[in-house]
């Protein structure tokens, strides 16, 4: 072959080359411009073509009217790309009267992105938190958050701020009540449960809403349980304490945080690139965003980091801030950061990013309306109604029953319902109530009347305020249970002692309530008190003289109903205490897994980490709770004497029911590491079960402990399961165990 042939050869070759590359080139590039764009392409393009004021103004949200109107300043806003997000705006009609303002006058037709606080129900409210977790049965505040996500949506909610996942150890701190309660590994269990019910696998479909875990991080921590207040937190106490439910709302899918009030370790949270950045985005990998709570970034002054607003501005959205509530220092001042160079565009893109993403995945760009015909009708349905009922029923702790005062005769002769807390609806309701009304809650009196037999009499008397100081109403109480059968005695808390700023300094019953409930029992009848209530309460004398004590919390809608169903026995109590209930406010903090000290308490030993005046025990145990129906919890079984650090360990106990009802157990695994290179509480939760038996029924239960049950951090802040003995407690309580040993080897 000649050098020329060879050449014009070697042309053609290459020109066969490179139409074969086009060709694939092409066919490729057609194949993915077919392909709907990701996300990720989505959010990019738009992000490409938005000015400075528009990014902003997806970093803004305001707070709408006290009725769930928006504000009239709010299409002008929305209209100029200058408003991404409202909280408290809500309806059908009236989210979609603002949402067309974007979709049709904006520029970018970026959809506005409705918030609202949806804590435990939107319209059909259920049990408080708190109370729901004394069920012991995440599956029930799964489905409850589902509930409240129907009926949310389809009102034109897209988000809620829940759930609250803060580890609260101060029962004088009134956000108690929106949590669930003294210990991580319940609260993951819950965080899980009602991230999945609220966001399901995909929040873009008409009966979800994108969930928010609350407030990042350690606000429940709060010195004196005083709301707001400073904490100061170990990074050791806040990954194993705090952390664990956010982590476990984050591994669920969470689609957003909230940055909390609270200053930590002398950083405010909403300004703290440790949680906000280092831990939540870096080590978590976090890909949705965060908001500040309600005018937290401003805060940032006030807490004396920051000199004024624009500072404020740049050290939370620095910190990982992306969404700023109800403060506007983002957009009056992004953009003389920008040019001074304290903030930059990459920062503020990362931002917008995060909060498009997430409107993305909501599906608001592509269905950014509600239907306005499917409102009503999703609200209060029969089945969400029976479900609320069937939740509070199952949070019911039953304190106390001697000499089975309860279940109640249906056909008793006469009953006296006495107490302040008898007929108020409100107090059913309790806090954050969504769009729930007060008409629509049952209280305890109106069940107990529903329940009884015709010729049964129910009398009340209220006996006095819940909070004043008047016994006027004494005598009435106490001539009426002269005249009746049994007293049934409702006390506690009403509506506006629990949640926001709502902390008390004791917790006691509130005003003469511990009086009334003295002149009532005076009279000699069988009594029975019913805490309605959102925080343990110290409640020694009426533990002490009242042969039945049943813990309602605030039951929402049905709350009154299920109270009745649980006295006249027709629900079998099961649920267990989430945090432990002091004897007096002097033993706060009291939580059942605390670190032993050098000197535990000992009764005849004065130098001992003990008090005076009481003792050193609370009155009532973390996972205490009792049944009309008696259960006994024997032969605690291991599946090998020792495994490795990477190894598994089966437990199992036999649970029977030895009474003569069906009832329910929630059996509870502790574990202690008594000996590693730091000191480890006495007692840990890592696992629960809550089973119904009929009587006679007896039931072998297990649970898998592993790597992630064993560990802890260590001083140098890395996860460890250290080798060595280990002790396995089982029960029925946090005090009422079985114990076995095992041993970790190394692996
Ligand atoms: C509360 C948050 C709540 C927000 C919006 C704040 O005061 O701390 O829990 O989500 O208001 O209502």
């Amino acid at each position: 072959m000649t050098a020329t042939k060879r050449h014009k050869r070697f042309k053609a070759q290459v020109f066969c080359f490179v139409c074969l590359f086009v060709a694939v080139f092409l066919a490729t590039a057609t194949s993915h411009s077919q392909r709907p764009a990701s996300v990720e392409q989505r959010v990019n393009a738009l992000l490409a073509r938005m000015t400075l004021a528009e990014k902003l103004g997806q970093l803004q949200q305001l707070d709408g009217e006290g009725n769930g109107t928006f504000r009239p300043e709010h299409p002008d806003l929305v209209r100029k790309g200058l408003l991404g997000s409202t909280l408290n705006v809500r309806g059908a009609q009236r989210t979609n009267q603002l949402q067309r303002v974007a979709m049709n006058e904006s520029r970018l037709k970026i959809p506005v992105l409705f918030g609202f606080d949806v804590i435990h129900g939107y319209r059909t409210i259920f049990p408080i938190p708190l109370g729901e977790a004394a069920s012991w049965d995440p599956s029930l505040a799964e489905r409850s958050a589902a509930v409240a996500a129907q009926e949310a949506r389809n009102s034109g909610v897209h988000w809620t701020f829940a759930p609250m996942v803060d580890i609260a150890r101060d029962p004088r701190w009134g956000r108690i009540t929106e949590g669930a309660g003294e210990d991580p590994f319940l609260g993951a269990a819950f965080a899980r449960a009602r991230v999945r019910g609220f966001q399901g696998n995909d929040y873009s479909t008409q009966d979800k809403v994108l969930a928010c875990a609350k407030h990042w991080v350690a606000y429940g921590a709060a010195e004196g349980g005083r709301d707001y207040n400073t904490t100061e937190v170990s990074e050791n106490t806040l990954r194993e304490i705090y952390f664990p439910p956010f982590k476990a709302a984050v591994d669920a899918g969470v689609g957003t945080l909230m940055s909390a009030f609270n200053s930590l370790n002398g950083v405010p949270a909403s300004a703290n690139t440790f949680t906000l950045t280092k831990v939540l985005r870096d080590e978590w990998k976090f890909d949705g965003f965060v908001v500040s709570d309600y005018t937290s970034v401003r805060e940032l002054i006030n807490h004396g980091v920051a000199g004024n607003e624009e500072d404020a501005a740049a050290m939370a959205l620095n910190a990982g801030v992306e969404m700023e509530m109800v403060s506007r220092s983002y957009n009056a001042f992004g953009q003389k950061l920008l040019q001074d160079k304290k903030l930059s565009i990459a920062t503020i893109d990362e931002a917008v990013r995060r909060i498009l993403r997430i409107k993305f995945r909501l599906g608001l760009f592509d269905r950014p309306y509600t239907d306005e015909a499917g409102e009503r009708s999703s609200l209060m349905r029969p089945e969400s109604i029976r479900l609320a009922r069937e939740i509070a029923g199952r949070s019911m702790v039953l304190l106390k029953n001697d000499r089975d005062t309860l279940p109640l005769s249906k056909n008793v002769g006469s009953i006296a319902v006495i107490g302040p807390l008898a007929d108020d609806r409100g107090a059913q309701l309790s806090c954050w109530a969504g769009d729930g009304k007060e008409e629509d809650m049952v209280s305890p009196l109106a069940g107990i009347r529903a329940k009884v037999s015709a010729q049964t009499k129910v009398g009340y008397a209220k006996g006095g305020d819940a909070k004043g100081d008047s016994s006027a109403g004494f005598q009435e109480a106490i001539n009426l249970a002269k005249q009746s059968d049994v007293a049934i005695v409702v006390v506690g808390e009403t509506a506006d002692m629990v949640g926001e700023a709502a902390s008390r300094s004791t917790i006691d019953l509130p005003g003469r309530q511990l009086e009334l409930v003295q002149a009532v029992q005076a009279v000699g009848k069988p009594t029975v008190v019913v805490l309605v209530n959102g925080r343990p309460l110290s409640i020694g004398w009426i533990a002490g003289n009242v042969p039945a004590i049943l813990e309602s919390w605030m039951g929402g809608s049905q709350g009154g109903n299920a109270i009745a169903d649980v006295l006249f026995g027709d629900v079998n109590p099961g649920g267990k205490l989430p945090v432990t209930f002091p004897r007096s406010v002097g033993q706060i903090p009291m939580h059942y897994n605390y670190l032993n000290t050098g000197r535990p308490p000992e009764a005849e030993n004065k130098y001992t980490s003990k008090y005076l005046e009481m003792p050193w025990t609370p009155l009532y145990p973390f996972g205490f709770g009792l049944s009309y129906t008696k259960f006994k919890v024997s032969n605690l079984q291991l599946s090998a004497p020792s495994i490795t650090a990477n190894g598994k360990l089966t437990v199992s106990v036999e649970v029977e029911n030895v009474g003569r009802r069906a009832g329910d157990e929630v059996v509870q695994l502790y574990i202690r590491d008594p000996v590693a290179t730091m000191s480890r509480p006495v007692k840990e939760l890592k696992g629960f079960q809550r089973v119904t038996l009929q009587p006679g029924e007896k039931r072998r239960i297990q649970f898998v402990l592993d790597r992630e049950h064993l560990g802890f951090w260590n001083r140098a802040m890395r996860y460890v399961v250290e080798p060595g003995e280990f002790r396995v407690m089982v029960g029925s309580n946090s005090v009422d165990v079985l114990e076995a040993k095992f041993q970790v080897t190394t692996n």
